[in-house]
């Protein structure tokens, strides 16, 4: 099986898991465009969804699939959303399509967390995947020589994008995250950080993991 036909496979399956008639909370990247895709005909069945993107809006309202603003909504069932890497504990770095603050935010309205991701993403130690880390642009190069001493990360910024928010992404390398809440609590207190792209504090509770053999479910 291709990467692209096991991403199709959790993201058929995390229907599933959608709670009739409740408002639903849908990540980014190419893997939630599986589920997006997957949800349009179950569009009168659920309230609407709050999302973490433009280009998920715009996938959803292409679909006719109700979209409300977050702050409309108190509480959603069930967050769906992909990520770049997910360990055994259900952590998570995410933001390799630099929609990672709207997605710890929707993240953080939602009472579940299910994980959507080919098995290639699982992996022992955070880190092998740059950490984006979402930053105010004038503090972009105090973040970058902060990593260093403090982790001795290299960062750099990424070439070229700017968040839906109208910021930077800093993207670290070299790092291994082998506690992911600890350096989750200290990377979002330095000044001019957004949001680091650990999700440790709104990890998954479920990952449903794309593998050659079928959905395998994993729970945290
Ligand atoms: C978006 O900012 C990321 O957090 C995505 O969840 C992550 O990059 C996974 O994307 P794919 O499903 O395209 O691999």
């Amino acid at each position: 099986m291709t990467q692209d036909e096991l991403k199709a496979l959790v993201g058929q399956a995390a229907v599933a898991h959608v709670v009739p008639g409740s408002i639903v909370g849908v990540g980014t990247g190419s893997t939630v465009n599986c589920f997006i895709d997957a949800l349009a005909p179950l569009k009168d069945q659920i309230a609407g969804a709050v999302s973490s993107s433009v280009k998920s809006t715009e996938r959803l309202l292409a679909l006719g699939i109700k979209v409300l603003d977050a702050n409309e909504v108190s509480s959603i069932p069930v967050y769906i959303d992909g990520a770049d890497e997910i360990d055994h504990g259900g952590h998570m770095i995410k933001g390799g399509g630099a929609a990672l603050t709207r997605e710890k935010i929707v993240a953080d309205l939602a009472e579940r967390f299910i994980c959507i991701a080919d098995a290639s993403k699982l992996v022992d130690t955070l880190g092998a995947f740059p950490l984006p880390v979402e930053v105010i642009p004038m503090a972009a190069t105090q973040v970058i020589r902060r990593f260093g001493q403090a982790y001795g990360g290299q960062a750099q910024v990424r070439a070229g994008v700017t968040t839906d928010n109208g910021n930077v992404i800093v993207d670290v390398r070299g790092l291994q995250i082998t506690d992911p809440l600890a350096m989750e609590a200290e990377v979002s207190q330095w000044p001019g950080v957004v949001t680091v792209g650990i999700f440790a504090r709104h990890k998954a509770k479920v990952c449903l993991l794309g593998t050659p053999e079928g959905v395998r479910t994993l729970t945290f």
